[in-house]
């Protein structure tokens, strides 16, 4: 099977190359206009007053969209790879994308799956645009905790497509409760998960009965892992554990790690502290 580093060249993601020069590339990449508004958000950024994903509705060709997720090319060649294995091994055929940016994820299943069918909803319409022409296929423009879905995919994959800024922190005293061989904090966990929710019932929603889900993103401790699973529960989604895993990346700054975890409809789903702990530890 091929490295996923050989899509991912291939549709301009630079590796290698220091985030400085990633920036200078993406910049030199955009209209004047665009170069101009692109300092602003840096200078923001310099302040604390804008993040990167204030970026996201700048680019407006593919290659535009490459070089700034460029940022993260380590992290989505473990993803993607991962992906690839979840839909092999749940026989997907139909893939749905929330969070899909640019639809790079979909676009490198639809690459390595003969005949899937692949689709995906975003809120930027810029990348949604991007994400249609790179895949011939529809994507659609919306905040994907407001659509209603059409629960007919084998697959539904969030591959970082949800923005942990959106959540508050715990209102909650902090404590100290351990799962496995690690320590949390049960009240932040515990407050994570009403806000888990609707984004695990947003992308159930998308699935059909016999569906899977196949999410990867900054989770950020056991915690957090504990809260998702938790929260998919809630939602009537039990963990697929022999798919569930943790993505361990090498970036320019430093190593990290990833969990990544899948889930399909059970009847009487549950996510004990254990259950987070052991897939933490892979
Ligand atoms: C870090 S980017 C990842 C994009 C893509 N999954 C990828 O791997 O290239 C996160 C994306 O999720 C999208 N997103 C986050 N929350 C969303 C929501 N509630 N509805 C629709 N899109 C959302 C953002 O617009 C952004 O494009």
């Amino acid at each position: 099977m091929k490295d996923p580093k050989v899509f991912l060249k291939k549709i301009g993601m630079q590796f290698d190359v220091k985030p400085a020069q990633i920036d200078k590339r993406f910049q030199k990449s955009l209209s004047p206009d665009k170069q101009d508004e692109v300092e602003e958000i840096w200078a923001m950024m310099s302040m604390n007053m804008a993040t990167g994903c204030d970026l996201y509705p700048l680019p407006e060709t593919l290659k535009q969209a490459a070089i700034l997720f460029s940022h993260d090319a380590p992290r989505y060649r473990a993803s993607l790879a991962w992906l690839r294995t979840v839909a092999l091994a749940s026989e997907a055929s139909s893939v749905f994308e929330v969070g899909s940016g640019a639809g790079f994820a979909s676009a490198f299943l639809q690459s390595e799956i003969a005949g899937v069918s692949v689709g995906g909803i975003d809120a930027i319409p810029s990348l949604v645009d991007i994400a249609s022409e790179l895949t011939g296929s529809e994507f659609a423009c919306g905040n994907y905790l407001d659509t209603e879905g059409r629960p007919e995919n084998d697959l539904v994959i969030c591959d970082f497509g949800f923005d942990l800024a959106n959540f508050h922190p715990s209102r909650k005293p902090h404590g100290t409760a351990v799962a496995g061989r690690y320590e949390y904090c049960p009240g932040c966990s515990e407050d994570f998960v009403p806000q888990f929710a609707p984004y695990f019932a947003a992308w159930k929603s998308w699935m059909r009965p016999t569906g899977r889900l196949a999410v990867v993103g900054r989770f950020q401790n056991v915690g957090m892992v504990l809260a998702a699973g938790r929260a998919a529960a809630s939602c009537g989604l039990g963990l697929v554990d022999d798919l569930s895993t943790k993505l361990r990346v090498d970036t320019p700054v430093g190593k990290q790690a990833f969990p990544a975890l899948v889930f399909e409809i059970s009847s009487e789903p549950t996510f004990t502290p254990e259950d987070s702990a052991r897939v933490y530890a892979r």
